[in-house]
């Protein structure tokens, strides 16, 4: 079966609209075709500065909430980054290759450094898509599910895995961003020019898995749509509405056309209410199942330490032969 990896920062308390409908709903449907390995990339997260207990709490709760999703833990690979040491070291030699131009290229390094200044920005922030290169190609990845904001990611992955075997010799699968097209961005629900993240100025576009249904449902009714009042998918003209149609198609698994005809002609309140719904439906089950595991930490630790044993297996192959080709002798 091809490979496919994936990972999500452990940087909330609760993942968010975007990460389900941009990634995790189709690590789901990928489980069945897929050598599937999903980890929680805690290395990242500290990337920008983390109060050590919030990090070791989201940490499980990102695990947890991947399971309750749906992620099988037998049939697929889960883990924590940090619990594979293999990522941090493939991740230094890969920055032997990148070149300080290339990263500084990358735009959300560029955003984030923008907003934290020359001393609030870390190294560790620079390094950060030579960090996520090492933990795609460890595995060799075939494919990669992510959101759209990743893409300029892979692609660096992928010159650095194309560079990496021109250099010292086939040695790396070069990965595929899976980057459906519908529902790779996900807008926020006050500014649906801009994607939902966590770290928006105003939470009131932000949908939490975690959130309770009153909350959610009450950011839903409130979502910014337009004067003209009619529903159609129009994302240039009509991004708010559009969002909005969007997400309820991925939600529902329907096409955007089916969801726009039936609501043609009929109030933005239905739309809302619809959608409201539609992601109650989704997120109760998840949030139940996710409080279950939370509730049994060593069951889920557990688990977490089984995925780590099979991971570091799979991992120390692909840095053993990375080491043969860069000319380190084997450890004594
Ligand atoms: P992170 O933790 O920011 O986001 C996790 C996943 O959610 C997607 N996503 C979205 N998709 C659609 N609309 C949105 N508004 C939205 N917001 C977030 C992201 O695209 C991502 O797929 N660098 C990665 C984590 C990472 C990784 C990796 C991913 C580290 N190593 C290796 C894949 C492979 C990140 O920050 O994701």
């Amino acid at each position: 079966k091809p490979v496919i990896f994936s990972g999500m920062q452990p940087s909330s308390d609760s993942l968010h609209l975007g990460n389900y409908v941009g990634a995790l709903t189709n690590w789901v449907k990928m489980q069945d075709d897929f050598d599937a390995i999903f980890c929680v990339v805690n290395q990242h997260a500290i990337t920008v500065a983390t109060d050590p207990a919030d990090l070791r709490e989201r940490t499980l709760a990102t695990a947890a909430q991947y399971i309750a999703a749906g992620i099988d833990p037998e049939r697929s690979t889960l883990y924590v980054q940090s619990h594979v040491p293999a990522h941090a070291q493939l991740g230094w030699i890969l920055g032997t290759i990148t070149g300080f131009g290339e990263a500084s290229r990358m735009t959300q390094f560029k955003d984030k450094s923008q907003r934290f200044g020359t001393e609030g920005t870390t190294v560790g922030l620079f390094t950060y898509p030579v960090l996520m290169a090492a933990d795609i190609l460890l595995y060799q990845a075939d494919s990669v599910p992510v959101g759209e904001d990743q893409r300029q990611h892979i692609e660096l992955t992928r010159d650095l895995a194309l560079r990496f075997n021109s250099r010292f010799g086939e040695t790396f699968t070069v990965p595929e961003g899976f980057i459906p097209k519908a529902s790779a961005k996900v807008y926020d629900l006050q500014e649906p020019t801009a994607k939902m993240s966590k770290s928006a100025a105003s939470d009131a576009g932000l949908l939490r898995i975690l959130d309770p249904a009153n909350v959610t449902k009450k950011k839903i009714m409130r979502a910014v749509t337009d004067a003209d009042g009619e529903i159609r998918y129009d994302p240039e003209n009509k991004a708010g509405v559009s969002n909005l149609l969007t997400i309820y198609s991925v939600l529902t698994e329907r096409s955007i056309e089916d969801v726009a005809n039936e609501f043609a002609g009929r109030g933005y309140g239905d739309l809302k209410k619809g959608l409201a719904e539609a992601v109650e439906g989704t997120f109760g089950p998840i949030r139940e199942r996710t409080n279950e595991l939370l509730s049994d930490r060593g069951e889920l630790e557990n688990l977490l330490r089984k995925g780590a044993e099979r991971a570091n297996e799979r991992a120390e192959k692909t840095l053993e032969l990375v080491h043969e080709k860069i000319g380190f002798p084997k450890s004594f």
